[in-house]
């Protein structure tokens, strides 16, 4: 895919959904009693990843596109799937569906593509071994190729190392079958989708501070949700709408859920013209308009609580701090090494060869504002969030950027370029 500057970004678009939500949609739709209808899924690769593993396991799910529809069977209604369980390039789908993989009584193996099978796994099957399954990493490394064998899972407090919605999802699912109350305690808290979708579905589930408890064996009932568009694909046009001149973009229906909102808070201290419109709520979950307007930036520090709530976004905003003027800190952020690519590193070179005044940390980067972008070649690295920030980082560059691998967009956001098309003029 090649880029050019862009004079102006105007218009209004409407982001697909909610990534994070939708998978939870499948998951809890099958594992409730009766029909669960969802409006807006996301047509991501990742998601159809979630969608064809709970097939394998005896769910029927009707993908209609603008509706999707889930048959739930009730807590123990999965069955033994035939053959493997591959998850493609979904974190979400491998971490989050083991925990409801541990409890179950039959045996699974689970896979998923190259970048899966480098990913830590361990973070995952520490809490559930203690609960109980006999999780086993087939290459012996910690990461997936993973056999799960389930069991009847007991009750645990878990501490967890690091702030994360998936580690969290998975003990909090593996509860619903343990004997006893289930809690997870994190450094901070991050997204809070299963909980709130939990308590939608009829679970119970209570929050205070950053430890989720979740009571076991809770009569979960088929629902409509509608998903709300993912602030993670709007992130891409809020930052392209700040730093183009000249721009003003409607991005209509975004869930601003405060556990994923820190762009908004972020591009906001920095200066940018960011306004809500239309808030509302959806299934539990907050929702708006975001109406961006090009704005004079300033660099600012980004660390601790904040870097769970943007830690998808942080390549979109390490594009954003090159027009901020000053220094940009992002620190706390070492999570990145380990997501799709190593993102930290990636950022940092592809900005580099970009021209920017950009410096790796151990946890993070440094970046001084101000100096102009030139095209360059770069490679997505298979890395869908790493193609779309480098994609507006060539709206802004001299020249030609040309994003190598640019279809891997089609994990979480398959009209990606057609979007920012209609919006260049
Ligand atoms: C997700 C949680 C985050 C995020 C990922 C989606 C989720 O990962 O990066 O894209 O849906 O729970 P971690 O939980 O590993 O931080």
């Amino acid at each position: 895919m090649n880029l050019t500057k862009a004079s102006k970004l105007t218009g209004e678009i409407t982001v697909p959904g909610d990534k994070s939500i939708s998978h939870r949609t499948i998951m809890l739709g099958a594992l409730a009693k009766g029909t669960t209808q969802v409006k807006g899924f996301l047509q991501g690769a990742d998601c159809l990843s979630t969608i064809d593993c709970f097939g394998k396991m005896g769910i029927d799910i009707e993908n209609k596109k603008d509706t999707v529809i889930i048959k739930g069977k009730g807590l123990h209604g999965l069955t033994k799937p035939n053959g493997i369980l591959d998850v493609g390039n979904s974190g979400t789908t491998a971490r989050i569906m083991s925990g409801i993989l541990a409890a179950q009584p039959f045996k699974t193996e689970l896979t998923g593509d190259a970048s899966i099978q480098k990913r830590p796994m361990g973070r995952i099957m520490e809490p559930l071994s203690q609960m109980g399954a006999s999780i086993t990493s087939i290459h012996n490394n910690n990461c997936a190729p993973l056999h799960i064998n389930g069991s009847p899972l007991s009750a645990i407090h878990y501490h967890s190392k690091v702030a994360s919605a998936q580690v969290k999802s998975a003990i909090l699912l593996a509860g619903l079958f343990a004997e006893g109350k289930t809690s997870v305690t994190e450094p901070y808290v991050s997204r809070n989708h299963t909980e709130i979708m939990l308590k939608y579905f009829g679970g119970d589930v209570i929050t205070v501070g950053t430890t989720a408890t979740v009571s076991p064996n809770p009569v979960l009932t088929g629902q409509q949700v509608t998903v709300p568009g993912d602030i993670s694909s709007a992130a891409y046009f809020i930052v392209a709408g700040l730093i183009v001149p000249n721009s003003e973009i409607l991005i209509k229906n975004v869930g601003i859920n405060p556990t994923r909102d820190g762009i908004l808070r972020v591009c906001q201290e920095m200066g940018g013209n960011i306004t809500l419109l239309n808030k509302n709520d959806a299934n539990g979950e907050q929702t708006a308009d975001i109406l961006v307007k090009s704005s004079e930036l300033t660099g600012i520090e980004i660390g601790g609580s904040i870097i769970p709530t943007l830690i998808d976004e942080i390549p979109a905003i390490s594009v954003l701090a090159c027009f901020a003027k000053g220094k940009t800190v992002i620190k706390d952020a070492a999570e990145l090494k380990v997501k799709e690519s190593n993102r930290l590193d990636v950022c940092v070179n592809h900005l580099s060869a970009m021209n920017a005044d950009i410096t790796a940390t151990d946890d993070g980067m440094i970046i001084n504002g101000g100096r102009p972008l030139h095209g360059a070649v770069l490679d997505s690295k298979l890395d869908h969030r790493i193609a779309m920030s480098f994609a507006i980082a060539g709206l802004m560059a001299d020249g030609t950027t040309t994003i190598q691998n640019s279809d891997c967009v089609t994990i979480s956001y398959p009209s990606f370029y057609a979007d920012l098309a209609s919006l260049k003029k």
